[in-house]
Formats: C-alpha cells, sequence, structure tokens
C-alpha cells in the first residue's frame, strides 16, 4: 500500500491534511494538467498557499534552515539538539521537518512515528508539543509506520511544503528551525523561497574530503538565493576514546577550512558518539537522556553562537565569484 495509504483510516489520531490522503493520484493530475482554467485555478491556489505561508512565517521571529549537499552528514540530528539547546536557553522553538522521503525529527525528539498532529475545523493544524516544549511538525507524525514509501512528485511536495507552512498553527514563536532532505533540489529550492525573511542556513558537514566539495554547492545555493549564511557545523568531527585519545575518523578540519575560504562563522565540531545513534533509534532524546556528554556540551556552546549571530542579524550572505 505505501503511498496509497489513506489517513482517513486512522480516526482515532484526528488526522487531516489533503495531500496525504491520495498522493499517488494526485501526484499523477498535477502532471497531466489539462485546460488552461486548470492551469489558472491551480496557480491562483498556489498564490493563496504561498501568501498564508507568508503570513503564518512572518509571526515567527527567527528562521533557520538547517541543509546540507550531502546525505547522512546529520543535518536530523543537528536540527533537533540544536532546537533543545536553544529552547534549554529560554527561547520558544518549532521544528518543521521537510524531509518527506526520510522524516526523523520526531523520533529524535522522543514522539513516535504515526502520532498524529490535530487537524481543526478551520483545516489548520496543531503542532506536536515535545516534552521539551518543542513543538514539531512532520510527515512522519502523519504515516503509520517508518518503512511507508511517500513517492510523489516534485509539484506534489512543493505543494506539501507551502501547506506545512501555511497551515500549522505555530503560534508566536521565537524560533523555527527547518530540517532538509540532503541536496540542494527541489525542497530546499521551495523552503528558502516560500519562507518571508529567512535568518540563515545553517550548513552540516562531515570531515570529508567528499563532503567538503558538496557543501560548496550549498554556499553556492545559499550565494545564488541571497540567503545568509549563519555559520558551518563540523559532525562527526572526531571520536574520543574512554582513555581520552582523540581520533579523526573521516578527517580534519574540513568545515574550519570552508568557514575560512568562504568567510563564514565555524559553529563548532559534535564528536562522534554511538548513544547519539543509539537514542535517535530508540526514539529518545539525546540532549535529555546525557545532558553533560561532550556532544551535549558542544551543541550547548553552538546554540549560544546561534543565538548571537541570528538575533544580532550577523549573518552574511556568501559571495561567490563566478570566474
Ligand atoms: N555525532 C554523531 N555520533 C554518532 N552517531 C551520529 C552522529 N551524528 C549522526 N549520527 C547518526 O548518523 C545517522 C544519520 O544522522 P542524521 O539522520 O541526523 O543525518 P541526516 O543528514 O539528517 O540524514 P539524511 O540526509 O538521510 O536526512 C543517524 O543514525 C544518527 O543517529
Ligand atoms: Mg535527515
Amino acid at each position: 500500500m505505501g503511498d496509497e495509504y489513506s489517513m482517513a483510516d486512522d480516526e482515532k489520531r484526528n488526522l487531516r491534511m489533503g495531500h496525504y490522503k491520495k498522493s499517488g493520484r494526485e501526484g499523477e493530475s498535477s502532471q497531466g494538467m489539462g485546460s488552461y482554467r486548470d492551469v489558472a485555478e491551480r496557480m491562483k491556489e498556489v498564490a493563496r498557499q504561498q501568501s498564508m505561508a507568508t503570513s503564518n512565517m512572518m509571526k515567527i521571529r527567527y528562521k533557520i534552515v538547517i541543509m546540507s549537499s550531502k546525505g547522512g552528514v546529520g543535518k536530523s540530528l543537528v536540527t533537533s539538539s540544536l532546537s533543545a539547546a536553544i529552547a534549554s536557553m529560554g527561547r520558544s522553538v518549532g521544528v518543521l521537518d521537510a524531509d518527506f522521503h526520510g522524516p526523523s525529527i520526531h523520533k529524535m525528539l522522543g514522539v513516535p512515528t504515526g502520532y498524529g498532529m490535530l487537524a481543526r475545523i478551520d483545516g489548520t493544524v496543531d503542532p506536536v508539543v515535545t516534552s521539551i516544549g518543542v513543538k514539531i511538525a512532520s510527515i512522519g507524525l502523519l504515516i503509520p509506520k517508518d518503512d511507508v514509501a511517500l513517492i510523489w512528485r516534485g509539484p506534489i511536495k512543493a505543494s506539501a511544503i507551502r501547506e506545512l507552512l501555511a497551515y500549522v498553527n505555530w503560534g508566536p514563536l521565537d524560533y523555527i528551525l527547518v530540517d532538509l532532505p540532503p541536496g540542494t533540489g527541489d525542497e530546499s529550492l521551495t523552503i528558502v523561497q516560500s519562507i518571508p525573511r529567512v535568518s540563515g542556513l545553517i550548513l552540516v558537514t562531515i570531515p570529508s574530503e567528499v563532503s567538503k566539495s558538496v557543501v560548496k554547492k550549498a554556499i553556492a545555493f545559499a550565494s545564488k538565493l541571497k540567503t545568509p549564511i549563519i555559520g558551518i557545523i563540523e559532525n562527526m568531527s572526531y571520536y574520543r576514546c574512554p582513555h581520552g585519545e582523540v581520533i579523526h575518523i573521516f578527517g580534519k578540519g574540513v568545515a574550519e577550512d570552508l568557514a575560512r575560504e568562504y568567510n563564514i562563522p565555524f559553529l563548532g565540531a559534535i564528536p562522534l558518539d554511538p548513544r547519539i545513534r543509539e537514542c535517535n533509534d530508540e526514539g529518545k532524546i539525546f540532549f535529555l537522556e546525557y545532558p553533560d556528554s561532550e556532544a551535549a556540551v558542544v551543541f550547548r556552546e553552538i546554540a549560544k553562537r546561534v543565538i548571537d549571530i541570528v538575533e544580532n542579524g550577523k549573518a552574511v550572505i556568501p559571495e561567490i565569484r563566478e570566474d
């Protein structure tokens, strides 16, 4: 069944967001849009969604997008841990998971897949409030289990992103953190273009040359879209053995090199810690389970830097010369 899953089956969770009812068929219909009237109607709908998304997002003071060009480098870990760290500093925080194909934020913040989001009679949807007070909205809350595959074409994903931006009742928030899927493709473009006044991007990399070269694409993306960069984080930077020795498993100093080269802030280096993966897999909040771990301490330091950069308007648009 996969993408044909019907949300109506899940009455107890009281879910309703149009797309999730009929994703496969809807994808086809948008490809085969026939008459000019259909196209005009569709464009009107897009404009309406966009204007609602704009006014909804304007209620949130600081809007941060977490990005990398490469998969599996820890964007979702950074988004979830940073949301917890920023919330622990007295800010109200929401997290929007824009990764429809591998949503994971909800689990990293202790909420099981399929938990649901409450739909209101006016068509809006409430985010889930986690045990640490961070609000989340994610497709992972709406699908029944992790192995459900959503097979959506680009226009449907763009529309679903605009719906999430438009119809989730975040209420007034200090921060929203948006977790992107890997790459500089459709979803990244839609998010950055649909959110008014993005405070900046946070780039995540691991210390490998391959990851370095793809992060450059994310920097070029920010430059082209005139979006500021808050800084760059190196995840899985090193492993500290139980007797204290530090091992650089993938490489060393890659994010710092990039930061120097492009004149963007280096926000910090997060160590490899097997307990991170364990917590993520078990649906526990690492930041809460191990608040004194080296990684949690680093996340708090990074959160302080992010707050300083964002709240004092220090994020800058990278300039890339096209030679
Ligand atoms: N510092 C770390 N130490 C140990 N495990 C980590 C660390 N960072 C991330 N992981 C683990 O690596 C895996 C990938 O992390 P994560 O899902 O955050 O990456 P991602 O960039 O969001 O991936 P995707 O591109 O698929 O969205 C997860 O299992 C996570 O638990
Ligand atoms: Mg992810």
